[in-house]
């Protein structure tokens, strides 16, 4: 019955189970600096110590600062739309849930399964980008390691034979991370607390470092800055504008995981208040910092010399502070660890909430009954994501993510603008401004930057699609609490 699939979990039953707690539920254990620093520890890594002078080399030059402008102000519309279902529907899921209430339960397992591509392919790729630190780090002491942290391997796929390289350091990095996050969520808080403060305290060194710099070569930094918008080579995306477009859709990654914040929900103590204020408060204080970082990188170093996999500990080097750049290391190596962390959280909890829903298989849900952690999904999500680091490239996988995310996005933005049309009057702690402009832009945005990622990134998303579309229908539609419930209303009034 095509019906089914647009059944919906009442807006009530959801607002009842973000209400109920028990034995079974998760710990509500974190206040509104844990929530803001679970946003900036999920924000904060791979792409703003490395996409920065990528993007600006390749395509947007100095203008990459136009970029993270454009992608920040993106992440602000969803972000608005965020906030406003957080507050409201303070459960774990996060837009798979929002998705579930407005549109369906088709619409509900499409955003579920692309946040795997968000949250399980995003720790796989912050972990291939953080074993490339290490090993800059090690290369700084040249250090010899007694075994090769890369092997080559070859096995079987489907009758095909596959050769590989390993990447032992990312695979460690997803390892350690999983242990964490199943010992429990404070302890997770915790170590992602001290990775934040660890690493802004980095890009605040950067920043003065480079301040102080600009101030004694002023004149220098204004002719790298010159012309600030190069110009086009006659290819899209080289340069000119519509370079700073193709810069915003590869710098939108540095900001992705803010959202992760929203799926910390079920486990903050005054959701209402604290939900939006950890968004909203984690996405203004990265765009601020990113702004300040690629203006002043673009100022130190010719965007032209920028193409390389530390840019920013480049910098320092460049500003002639040796010491700069072993600081840098360390603070990408502790961000990149955060951030890995904060998505490997929102990971298990939104599989943790599909399970109660019936989605997935009970054991997905079942809690550890010392640390009420959903180990058994930590366990396997870190399994999952080792595997992806540890065997596929940086790209691809970070390319998978950004569709995953615009897709979830998308549909978020959606969401709020048809439940303020079916619900009006249910009561919004935090109101998204301006409704429907803001979702409308907040869609318009996330498509355009979907729209200019290469067609390898969608043969891959469209298949992960398929993929998962055959689980639920295989599986989910039959087992959904949803879906049982109505079936058996419909029982009720036959009998009658
Ligand atoms: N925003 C995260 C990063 O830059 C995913 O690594």
């Amino acid at each position: 019955m095509p019906g089914k699939l647009l059944a919906t979990k009442s807006i009530h039953t959801i607002l009842a189970e973000a209400n109920a707690e028990g034995e079974h539920s998760l710990k509500r254990a974190l206040g509104p600096i844990n929530l803001i620093t679970i946003g900036i520890g999920g924000i904060i890594g791979a792409g703003i110590f490395v996409l920065t002078g990528t993007a600006a080399a390749q395509f947007a030059g100095p203008a990459i600062v136009i970029s993270y402008i454009i992608a920040g102000i993106g992440c602000i519309f969803a972000g608005l739309c965020y906030a406003e279902f957080a507050s409201m529907l303070p459960i774990a899921g996060s837009a798979y849930t929002y998705g579930y209430a407005t549109m369906g339960e088709l619409v509900a397992w499409i955003i579920g399964w692309a946040l795997v591509l968000e949250y399980a392919f995003g720790a796989a790729t912050v972990a291939v980008g953080w074993s490339g630190f290490v090993n800059s780090l090690l290369g700084f002491f040249g250090a010899q390691l007694p075994f090769n942290p890369t092997p080559k391997v070859s096995f079987a796929l489907f009758g095909h034979p596959v050769a590989a390289q390993v990447d032992l350091f990312a695979l460690t990095a997803i390892v350690i991370i999983t242990i964490v996050l199943v010992v429990g969520v404070r302890e997770s808080a915790n170590f992602n607390s001290t990775a934040v403060m660890i690493k802004v305290s980095i890009v605040l060194f950067f920043i003065g470092l480079a301040a102080i710099y600009a101030s004694a070569h002023w004149s220098q930094m204004v002719a790298n800055w010159h012309p600030f918008i190069p110009k086009n080579t006659g290819h899209f995306g080289q340069y000119g504008w519509s370079g700073i477009m193709r810069g915003a859709g590869v710098v939108f990654f540095a900001y992705i995981g803010f959202d992760a914040v929203s799926t910390a929900a079920q486990e903050a103590r005054n959701p209402q208040k604290d939900m939006p204020f950890g968004i909203l408060g984690s996405l203004i204080v990265c765009t601020t910092l990113y702004i300040f970082v690629a203006g002043l990188l673009t100022g130190i170093k010719p965007y032209t010399t920028l193409n390389v996999p530390a840019p920013v500990a480049d910098g320092a080097a460049a500003i002639g502070v040796r010491w700069g750049v072993i600081l840098i290391d360390l603070g990408a190596i502790a961000g990149l660890a955060s951030v890995m962390l904060v998505m490997l959280l929102g990971q298990s909890r939104v599989l943790y909430t599909m399970s109660r829903d019936g989605l997935l298989w009970p054991w997905v849900g079942r809690l550890h009954p010392r640390f009420c952690t959903p180990y058994i999904t930590s366990i396997v999500v870190g399994i999952f994501a080792a595997t992806l680091a540890a065997l596929f490239p940086i790209t691809l996988l970070g390319e998978l993510v950004s569709l995953g995310t615009l897709l979830a996005f998308t549909i978020v933005s959606l969401g709020v603008w048809v439940l303020r049309v079916r619900h009006p009057d249910l009561h919004r702690p935090f109101r998204t401004p301006l409704v429907p402009l803001v979702p409308i832009c907040g869609m318009v945005v996330s498509l355009a930057l979907m729209l200019s990622l290469d067609a390898p990134a969608w043969i891959g998303f469209g298949s992960w699609l398929i993929f998962g579309l055959i689980i639920y229908f295989t599986y989910s539609r039959k087992h959904s609490k949803v879906q049982r419930l109505a079936a058996a209303k419909e029982g009720d009034r036959a009998i009658r």
